[in-house]
């Protein structure tokens, strides 16, 4: 965009191979935008009181992890805080990026002030960021939408210009642009707010999608008690352009560092601020069931899980990263391995990051791809939507599976392919297609209909 940045961080480990331009997590572009302009325009720090005084502008993109109860722990909003205080010697903008409680701008106003920076040299703007890991690159540079919440007018003109290339559209004109999204409009509108406002919208985005997706995932279970399929359902409402298809994608529910704790932290501070967002209660709840509904299936597809081996596709959160905090695949393997299976898991990205979760444990074994994963399973599970799972050659699967059954938990098959290629096959709010040589005993199961 044209800018100089300095990123800076206490911990020298991670800057090392940010300065060698290598990226420390699995993200599309990051690597080649690195390699471009590491050591060029952005450059990797440890002094805060350096990057301070050298910068017009201080983003505040620390971690602001989930607090006993619920609420967010900002500690390290507050120890920053204190910092860039001290080293504030003309005028600058702290804008507040990490996901935080509606109030916090306030607070990190008064702990500055109080900390020894002169009132007049600074302001405070709340700037949250809506980008998905594994298209972030892409998702900050093409954004649906910029939010800025500012209580002064200086403030907000220094951020209208520091966006002005994807607001001006000159970004995504430039031959040096990453590639646009199909969808992309040309320019991105810019959200002017108050800071409470701006904090309060990147809470409340992250609750609607994930309502959207309990949402589907309540809907998922009525089909499958009902007869009827989820993925034409989905389509049928997501026509309604007031709905839209995205975030509709039924499966095992939502996880990740952002929804379950963004969802617990906006319960809290709704109650704090004295309004019982119930609501959210239920969105948490449909999604904690979704996980012990699979693994419900899992058994009565098995019969019992002890002993059984089960090939693991996937253990990231979602598709296109190698992070796996709050995953679903990572819980389910946890119950599976409880009772009592081995599991042969495969990755494309994660494997390295479940190793450490699963160390010392001779019940799971990282296969180097899904083929070796799947040798002699007694079922296949299909736990993280990875587009490549999508193009796996199904003949070679059923071969080296000791049982021709998968349960996916994302709905990446078509169970008429699944049918036809001879597989027992388990998606997610859709009827089951069971070859006819076999139906399990008092299945619950219907055949598929192929009407
Ligand atoms: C989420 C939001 O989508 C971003 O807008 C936000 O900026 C970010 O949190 C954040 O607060 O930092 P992210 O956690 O990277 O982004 O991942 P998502 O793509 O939102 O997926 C979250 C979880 O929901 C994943 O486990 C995914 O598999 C699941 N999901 C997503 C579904 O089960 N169905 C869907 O239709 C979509």
């Amino acid at each position: 965009m044209g800018h100089t940045v300095i990123c800076v961080d206490r911990d020298e480990k991670r800057l090392e191979p940010l300065r060698r331009g290598e990226s420390p997590i699995h993200e599309a572009h990051l690597p080649e935008l690195l390699r471009r302009h590491a050591g060029r325009s952005v450059t990797f720090s440890d002094s805060i009181s350096a990057a301070v005084r050298a910068s017009e502008v201080i983003f505040i993109a620390v971690g602001t992890p989930p607090a006993v109860g619920g609420e967010s722990d900002l500690s390290q909003v507050e120890a920053v805080s204190r910092e860039i205080a001290e080293s504030i010697d003309a005028y600058r903008v702290i804008v507040e990026k990490s996901t935080v409680p509606v109030h916090t701008s306030g607070w990190i106003d008064r702990v500055i002030a109080m900390n020894g920076a002169r009132r007049e040299l600074y302001d405070v703007v709340s700037n949250p960021e809506f980008l998905r890991e594994g298209t972030a690159v892409r998702d900050f540079l093409f954004p649906d939408r910029i939010v800025v919440g500012a209580d002064s007018q200086r403030a907000a003109a220094v951020m209208q210009e520091i966006y002005g290339p994807l607001t001006g559209g000159k970004y995504g004109a430039s031959p040096e642009s990453i590639p646009a999204p199909a969808h992309w409009q040309g320019k991105a509108p810019l959200v002017l707010t108050s800071t409470k406002s701006a904090e309060l919208i990147k809470h409340a985005s992250n609750a609607f999608l994930a309502m959207k997706i309990s949402f589907i995932n309540a809907v998922a279970n009525l089909c499958e008690a009902s007869g009827a399929d989820v993925e034409q359902v989905k389509r049928g409402i997501g026509a309604d352009s007031r709905i839209g298809q995205r975030f509709l994608n039924p499966g095992i529910g939502y996880g990740g560092s952002c929804f379950p704790k963004d969802l617990q932290s906006f319960r809290h501070v709704a109650r704090e601020c004295g309004y019982e967002f119930s609501l959210l209660d239920e969105v948490i709840r449909i999604n904690d069931e979704q996980r012990k509904r699979f693994v419900q299936k899992v058994r009565k597809a098995l019969w019992t899980l002890k002993g059984k081996r089960i090939a693991v596709l996937g253990l990231a959160f979602k598709g296109g990263t190698d992070d796996i905090r709050e995953s679903p695949a990572i819980e389910i393997c946890r119950e599976l391995l409880a009772g009592g299976c081995t599991l042969q898991a495969y990755d494309p990205a994660a494997t390295e990051r479940a190793r450490d979760v699963f160390h010392g444990n001779a019940h799971v074994t990282f296969a180097p791809d899904a083929y070796s994963a799947c040798e002699g399973g007694d079922a296949l599970l299909a736990l993280t939507d990875w587009a490549e799972f999508a193009e796996l050659d199904l003949d070679r699967i059923k071969a080296v599976l000791r049982y021709p059954i998968v349960l996916d938990g994302r709905n990446i098959f078509s169970p008429q392919t699944m049918e036809a290629k001879g597989f027992t096959y388990y998606g997610i709010g859709r009827a089951t297609a069971l070859p006819a040589s076999d139906v399990p005993p008092e299945s619950t199961a219907r055949r598929r209909s192929t009407s």
